[in-house]
């Protein structure tokens, strides 16, 4: 009897850690883990996944930063502009989904995705109604380039004989946001019934969407969760120089795919900057006790280099490291995007202009994504709308300007988890983490049946105590 217990529990201990072994060089528990997830985040009716994708359950804050030019005399005179910055005047985002179809038996789904703007007192420095002010006007600066292009140009320049107007005008943020009735545009609108009179930085974006979008369920392949295959019924965009340069890649921002690794490139294409643009791992972070990789958008995505060349348009015409000409996707106004203060620009864009201090903190661009998951913990997106300007012999208005990437406002769109989100996803994630660990768990039996294995064979050298064995034998049974 005694002898039969000393083999049962060498054997056992041996099993165990045999099978121990085998499953973490299987990571059988770990895959079986991965494919729960993976089968778990598609977007299908009735999941919570969808649920969340359809309604975002968490706020997002859009911060608006106005530059507010002091030396507007001095500027048409040829000196260098100064501004101070005003803000932030904060707007919580209302989103939802809508027109949802699913295609392609579930591996597709269309949809739209609407936004609303509601402002939020509290969280900002003044009142937008109120508070004024004092830069570019843009629709005179956008009708004289107009002009330059031979768009209107008899009457863009009789309209500006006959009705002064002053290249620089002070209007409330709320209007030079959501839109205000413009003279020159008013006219102009006469004879071009659709262009608008109106014009505001987002002038008719509170509660409508960025067009509709085609996504892909994740059905397929997790890997291809919220990816977009269409956007406006096209597969890429036509505005750029290159092929690579049109594509429309990766996902709108808002959500990514589970099971992050490091090394992975992370494609988003964010509509209102008129191309794709990726993101690349640079550090792990802890947001609410959950882990997280933190992706940012590198300066490559603006540098002057030869992949970028296609975003040089008219062919060759490159501006320099650090803003975008999105011109042909804004009607023709001579819009410039950078990152906030032209942070990772080139220095003679920041030193045109005094007010500008670019620094990583401000005014960088990222998404804290939980690795497991892929849902984001936190992230902010930041970008300033910059106008291009010059002097026009035919525009007396110009005067001697220089010629200038003229910033106007810039925003920060952020994201953070709140706690209850935090708890739910912590909870799973000890589920999963529980589920890994079951091979430690049959190790570390296999251990403790090897150390008693090893302490009956001690006593056996000895002489054989068979009550010994006897009052040992219920821990094997069990
Ligand atoms: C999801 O299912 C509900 C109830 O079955 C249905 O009313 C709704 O139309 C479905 N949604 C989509 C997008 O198919
Ligand atoms: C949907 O699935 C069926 C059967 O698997 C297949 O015959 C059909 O071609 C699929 N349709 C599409 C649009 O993929
Ligand atoms: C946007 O629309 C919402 C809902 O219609 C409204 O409550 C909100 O005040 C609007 N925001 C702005 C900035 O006009
Ligand atoms: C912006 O500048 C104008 C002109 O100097 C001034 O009247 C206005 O109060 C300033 N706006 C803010 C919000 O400080
Ligand atoms: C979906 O994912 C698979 C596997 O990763 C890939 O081969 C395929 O091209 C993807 N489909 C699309 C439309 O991107
Ligand atoms: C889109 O992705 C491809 C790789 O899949 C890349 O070569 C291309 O440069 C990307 N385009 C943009 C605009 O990011
Ligand atoms: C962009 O890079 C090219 C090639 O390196 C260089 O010749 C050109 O001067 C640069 N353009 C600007 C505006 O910096
Ligand atoms: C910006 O792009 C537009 C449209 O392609 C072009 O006409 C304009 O010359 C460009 N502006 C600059 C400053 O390069
Ligand atoms: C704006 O950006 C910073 C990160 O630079 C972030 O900490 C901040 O929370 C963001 N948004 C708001 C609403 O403050």
């Amino acid at each position: 009897m005694g002898r039969c217990c000393f083999y049962t529990v060498g054997t056992l201990s041996l099993l165990l850690l045999v099978t121990s072994v085998t499953l973490l060089v299987a990571r059988v528990f770990q895959k079986a883990v991965e494919q729960t997830i993976q089968k778990n985040i598609v977007l299908k009716n009735g999941t919570d996944t969808f649920d969340s994708w359809e309604k975002p359950p968490l706020p997002v804050y859009t911060q608006f930063y106005f530059f507010n030019v002091t030396n507007p005399e001095e500027i048409l005179q040829g000196e260098t502009p100064q501004v101070t910055e005003v803000g932030p005047y904060t707007y919580r985002e209302l989103r939802d989904k809508a027109n949802i179809q699913f295609g392609d038996n579930g591996t597709t789904i269309s949809a739209v995705s609407n936004k609303a703007y509601v402002f939020e007192r509290e969280l900002s420095i003044g009142d937008p109604k109120a508070d004024l002010i004092r830069t570019l006007n843009i629709p005179v600066v956008t009708a004289m380039e107009w002009a330059q292009n031979r768009f209107l140009r008899g009457i863009i320049e009789a309209m500006m004989k006959a009705y002064e107007q002053k290249m620089f005008v002070t209007h409330t943020v709320h209007d030079l946001l959501w839109g205000y009735k413009d003279e020159l545009l008013s006219l102009i609108s006469v004879f071009k019934p659709d262009i608008s009179p109106y014009f505001g930085l987002f002038y008719g974006k509170n509660g409508t969407n960025d067009g509709d979008y085609v996504f892909l369920t994740g059905e397929d392949s997790y890997l291809n969760f919220t990816k977009i295959v269409e956007w406006n019924g096209k597969k890429s965009l036509s505005w750029w120089g290159t092929e690579k340069c049109n594509m429309i890649n990766g996902t709108n921002g808002d959500s990514f795919h589970p099971l992050i690794t490091k090394d992975e490139i992370l494609y988003v294409f964010p509509s209102d900057f008129c191309r794709s643009v990726f993101l690349t791992f640079s550090g792990f972070e802890n947001i609410q006790g959950l882990p997280a990789y933190r992706y940012k958008v590198p300066a490559e995505i603006l540098a002057n280099t030869s992949d970028n060349a296609g975003f040089c348009i008219p062919e060759g015409n490159c501006l320099g490291s650090g803003v975008l000409n999105i011109s042909i996707c804004k009607n023709g106004a001579p819009i410039i995007m950078s990152f906030p203060h032209f942070y990772q620009a080139d220095e003679k864009f920041v030193s045109a202009i005094a007010g500008m201090h670019p620094n990583e903190e401000n005014d960088e661009t990222f998404v804290d994504i939980n690795p497991l998951t892929g849902i984001i913990l936190r992230a902010a997106k930041k970008f300033q709308v910059n106008v291009y300007v010059r002097k026009f012999d035919d525009f007396v208005e110009t005067g001697n300007m220089r010629t200038l990437v003229f910033p106007v406002m810039y925003l920060n769109e952020s994201i953070v988890i709140d706690k209850e989100s935090a708890e739910r996803l912590k909870s799973v994630m000890n589920n999963a983490m529980i589920i890994t660990n079951i091979p430690y768990v049959i190790m570390a039996l296999g251990v403790l049946f090897g150390i008693i294995f090893t302490g009956l064979a001690c006593r056996g050298q000895g002489a054989m105590d068979e009550g010994t064995a006897d009052e040992r034998a219920p821990l094997i049974r069990t």
